[in-house]
């Protein structure tokens, strides 16, 4: 399935500053895609595959990157703007190839960033982008993506237990606050919405929330009196991490895996 966007939020992106610059380039010039003339801000384009003139001269119009991600242990998820800055521990941004930081540069495309953050010890399924309006939609709280994890628990649990989670996730509870001294500082307390928790074994399971706090995973298990001992994200709305990656990869995504995640 192809991934369309409007025009005028794609020549925003591009640094076309407002909506009336946006009507005056396209009326004062030939903006043609796959031959046909567009007027409107509101029609839909797809940069992956469309051919694209302004004023008969192939437009430098380029897609958008979006990168998935196995993202390994050991490193951080920080979108600091300096993506060549080395930090220790390293950055995610490190195991992407200079030439994508170039296109991205060349072609007047967004900084690479991450959508949302996994933490340092975090494993899994990480999408790295250009698109800023893309990685805005699926981050704000209102759009409630979901997202799964598989997780290892550091205590087994008995069968009653299992039922006494399940069943606390599937209702949502209260997670105290809590006071770090390091440089994650001060969480609030929040309530839990509802989430599914499915047993593997006694100890090892997978949890679907739709919200994206602080630790969340990991605060709810505490809360339930437990501990995570090992943690990975396996899927976000219907996009499924690819098996194939192993920590450290990743590949392009495709249009049909770019539109999973808004679903
Ligand atoms: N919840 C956590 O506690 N940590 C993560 O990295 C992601 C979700």
């Amino acid at each position: 399935m192809p991934f369309l966007e409007r025009t005028d939020v794609i020549l925003a992106r591009r640094g076309f500053s407002t909506n009336k610059k946006i009507r005056r380039f396209l009326q004062r010039n030939v903006f043609e895609v796959n031959g046909i003339r567009i007027l409107t801000g509101g029609t839909r384009i797809n940069l992956f595959e469309d051919s694209i003139t302004i004023n008969g001269i192939p437009s430098d119009l380029r897609p958008d990157i979006y990168i998935m991600m196995n993202k390994k242990s050991g490193c951080i998820c920080s979108n600091n703007r300096d993506s060549n800055l080395k930090t220790n521990p390293p950055l995610v941004f490190q195991d992407i190839p200079q030439e994508l930081k170039d296109e991205a540069e060349k072609f007047n495309l967004g900084t690479l960033h991450t959508v949302g953050r996994l933490d340092a010890d975090t494993e899994g399924l990480l999408i790295i982008t250009t698109n800023g309006d893309y990685s805005h939609r699926i981050t704000i709280p209102e759009f409630h993506c979901d997202k799964t994890y598989y997780l290892k628990l550091k205590n087994p649990c008995s069968e009653e237990e299992q039922k006494e989670y399940i069943k606390k996730c599937s209702e949502g509870f209260f997670i105290e606050a809590e006071h770090n001294y390091t440089s994650a500082g001060y969480k609030p307390a929040f309530t839990c919405k509802p989430s599914v928790l499915s047993f593997i074994s006694s100890d090892e399971c997978t949890l679907t929330i739709s919200e994206g706090k602080f630790h969340q995973v990991k605060r709810m298990i505490k809360t339930l009196g437990n501990h995570v001992s090992y943690l990975k994200r396996t899927v976000m709305g219907n996009l499924h991490l690819d098996p194939a990656l192993l920590p450290g990869q990743w590949r392009h995504m495709t249009q049909e895996e770019i539109l999973s995640v808004l679903k």
